[in-house]
């Protein structure tokens, strides 16, 4: 019997550390070999089972959010066989290439989940690619089209800035505009990291290949990337997914909030977080 009280559910942002673009499919997706870190900033989704599926839509990034069947939400509920009532509180900006839409999606699965005492049901690549990767939110390398999932072990705590500029890029415009498909991938085995440090080192061995047609697309996201690569406490500064977000890794709290509170610009999106 499902229950019919709420459940609470955090959809976290997540983070491309790297994104290698390796191969194209004959369906057009492309393969992708990507280090795929989770944020302590996200949305908040508080579910509950229902005859109908009804969505509605909250909190300072609420604006142009569809709270209809458009809403991957929505598609969510479908998905799990299950209507329900859905808050969606939005805290993350949209179409920013830190999977806010399949996070949300992902938690909506999550809290039906745990409702109603079933499973969630196979095939959840088929609301987006990056959605498999949010289920179980927490740091993983990702392949495939994003349905091959590999957990890593604990990373060292890693802080960070993240930076929108406030653009929406569309995500297969980028993938359009990529010179070459065919990209070398990862190195085969991934170290352990013991600290920030030495993870932001071993980073600059790898990349985002969707940052260059991103920034030709819309190029406020090379800004971004000048302004954060130029503070002091900077360890390493890219791109997430394909954009607009750009992060900037450091060592302390202290030092992300350093950098947040000199690179505040009306209009950008500025949040020292913690990555896990
Ligand atoms: O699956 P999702 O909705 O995130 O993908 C949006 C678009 O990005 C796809 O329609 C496709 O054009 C492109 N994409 C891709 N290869 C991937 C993921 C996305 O080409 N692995």
């Amino acid at each position: 019997m499902p229950t019919e009280r709420p459940v609470q559910e955090f959809a976290p942002a997540k983070i491309n550390l790297s994104l290698h673009v390796t191969g194209r499919r004959s369906d057009g997706y492309h393969l992708l070999d990507s280090l795929v870190v989770f944020a302590d900033v996200g949305d908040h989704l508080q579910v509950t089972t229902a005859s109908e599926t009804r969505v509605s839509v909250t909190g300072p990034r609420a604006d142009g959010v569809p709270d209809d069947a458009r809403n991957l939400v929505w598609k969510a509920a479908d998905h799990f066989g299950q209507p329900a009532d859905i808050t969606l509180d939005k805290y993350l900006p949209a179409a920013a290439g830190i999977g806010g839409g399949s996070s949300d999606a992902a938690a909506v699965l999550r809290a039906l989940a745990q409702a109603t005492g079933r499973s969630i049901p196979p095939g959840t690549d088929r609301l987006g690619a990056d959605l498999p990767v949010c289920i179980a939110p927490q740091a993983a390398r990702l392949q495939g089209v994003g349905e091959l999932i590999t957990p890593l072990p604990p990373l060292p705590a890693i802080h960070a800035v993240l930076v929108n500029p406030g653009v929406e890029v569309a995500t297969p415009k980028v993938f359009a505009a990529l010179r070459s498909a065919d990209n070398p991938p990862m190195f085969a085995t991934l170290p352990q990291w013991p600290d920030a440090a030495t993870l932001a080192q071993w980073l600059r061995g790898t990349r985002n290949d969707l940052e260059p047609p991103s920034v030709i697309l819309a190029p406020v996201i090379g800004d971004v990337l000048t302004r954060l690569r130029r503070q002091p406490e900077c360890l390493l500064a890219r791109m997430s997914g394909s954009g607009a977000t750009c992060f900037a890794l450091t060592t302390t709290r202290a030092r992300a909030e350093a950098i947040a509170a000199r690179i505040a610009v009306p209009g950008w999106w500025v949040q020292p977080v913690t990555l896990t």
